[in-house]
């Protein structure tokens, strides 16, 4: 409801200089906490794009927690969207800046052409982590049919690097 989104948004709290002087860190733990306002919240993030896909791709780590959620509500499967050296057996791999350090995520082999990818996550920052992932599951062969996150960083401007993304929150 939206009663529950309301409280969702201020559940996001900031965590000045952390994880480094200058980044004022939004804390999702809260949020997620509350029940309601998790179900609420992941509710919105896929709204837009229920029967449109096949495979949510969850961003390593908060972004899991969403694509979880997500795939037992729609009966899509999960595509784990994960930092270098995790997997086994990487189909694919991609480099790119954070907005505090850089990073190289990978994705197993578990996409065909033609399937449908959701990409989710929690935060919209610089958009480097976003557009890594989408370029990684074109380079797989699948189509990214949507990007959505919960609160869209909108001064860090990541949407100029990776199109339009459906957001929840701003701020
Ligand atoms: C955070 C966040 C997004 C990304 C956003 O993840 O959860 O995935 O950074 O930043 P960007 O838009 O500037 O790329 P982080 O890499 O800290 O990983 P974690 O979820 O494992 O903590
Ligand atoms: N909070 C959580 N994750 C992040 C942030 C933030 O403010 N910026 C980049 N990734």
């Amino acid at each position: 409801t939206n009663a529950h989104l309301d409280r969702a948004q201020a559940l996001i709290t900031s965590i000045p200089d952390y994880p480094e002087p200058g980044v004022n860190f939004r804390d999702i733990s809260p949020l997620l906490a509350d029940g309601p306002a998790f179900t609420a919240v992941t509710e919105a993030l896929v709204a837009p794009f229920v029967g449109r896909f096949d495979f949510v791709g969850g961003l390593e780590a908060r972004g899991f927690l969403f694509a979880g959620a997500i795939a037992v509500m729609t009966g899509a499967g999960i595509l784990p969207i994960r930092k270098a050296g995790k997997l086994p057996k990487p189909a694919a791999a991609v480099s790119y800046s954070l907005e505090y350090g850089t990073a190289t995520i990978e994705a197993p082999d578990v996409l065909h052409p033609g399937d449908r990818v959701l990409l989710v996550d929690d935060i919209l920052a610089t958009g480097g982590t976003l557009t890594a992932a989408q370029a990684l599951v074109t380079e797989l062969g699948a189509e990214v049919v949507g990007s959505a996150v919960v609160l869209e960083l909108t001064d860090l401007v990541g949407r100029a690097h990776t199109g339009d993304v459906h957001t929840v929150f701003t701020a």
